[in-house]
């Protein structure tokens, strides 16, 4: 795929299909992860590709956090919603992106950032590849949950996660707020 299509042909996809991913293509989805800037080149990132189990118990810690905020929810979209909470939507991979944790506020901005620009790298190689992610950080409202099904110790910090399968279908791209970029871009001369 060309570049800019990858960029505008990324979307949050909810809905997956039962195929499997190959562990060749997670790989290269990872590495694309890898290869991005980071503080101080400390590669502050770690990756856990979740499947089997494991990721049951990922989408029932998810239902619960969801069966709580949809509660007010129309039938119909709160059941779409908590199959897609219980399932991660179908997607035969979860993957949990960590990075180090620190209590020094700077330390902290500079490893989220650091791993928020893996994170990305990892969306958009999947997407070049045909594959659906969803950057999620809904789950984390269960953190100390999602901590012990992954026995993810004190000395990361989890940062968000995706599903990653191929999707039923990618979505139409939402709105921009601002799409001239009338109000975002300030040149200051
Ligand atoms: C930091 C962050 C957290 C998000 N958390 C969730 C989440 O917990 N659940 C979810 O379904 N989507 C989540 N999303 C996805 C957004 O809802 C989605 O990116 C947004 O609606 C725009 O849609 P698009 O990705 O298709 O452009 C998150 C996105 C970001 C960047």
């Amino acid at each position: 795929m060309e570049f800019f299509d990858v960029i505008y042909g990324r979307r949050a996809v909810r809905k997956f299909k039962s195929d499997q991913v190959s562990r060749q293509d997670i790989m290269k989805i990872l590495d694309a992860a890898n290869y991005a800037p980071s503080g101080m080149n400390h590669q502050q990132w770690e990756f856990l590709v979740v499947s089997g189990e494991k990721k049951n118990q990922l989408g029932d810690s998810y239902a619960q956090i969801a069966d709580g905020y949809t509660a007010g929810w129309e039938q119909k979209e709160r059941e779409q919603f908590m199959n897609y909470a219980r399932t991660y939507g179908g997607a035969p991979y979860i993957i949990v992106v960590l990075t180090d944790a620190s209590k020094n506020e700077g330390i902290r901005k500079m490893n989220l950032e650091s791993a928020s620009a893996a994170m990305e790298n990892l969306l958009l190689a999947a997407r070049a590849l045909g594959l659906g992610t969803c950057w999620m950080t809904g789950p984390l409202n269960d953190e100390a949950g999602v901590r012990k099904i992954l026995n993810i110790p004190d000395s990361k910090e989890i940062v968000a996660l995706t599903p990653l399968g191929y999707p039923e279908k990618f979505p139409q791209a939402l709105p921009r707020v601002d799409p001239e970029l009338k109000d975002k871009v300030r040149w200051l001369e």
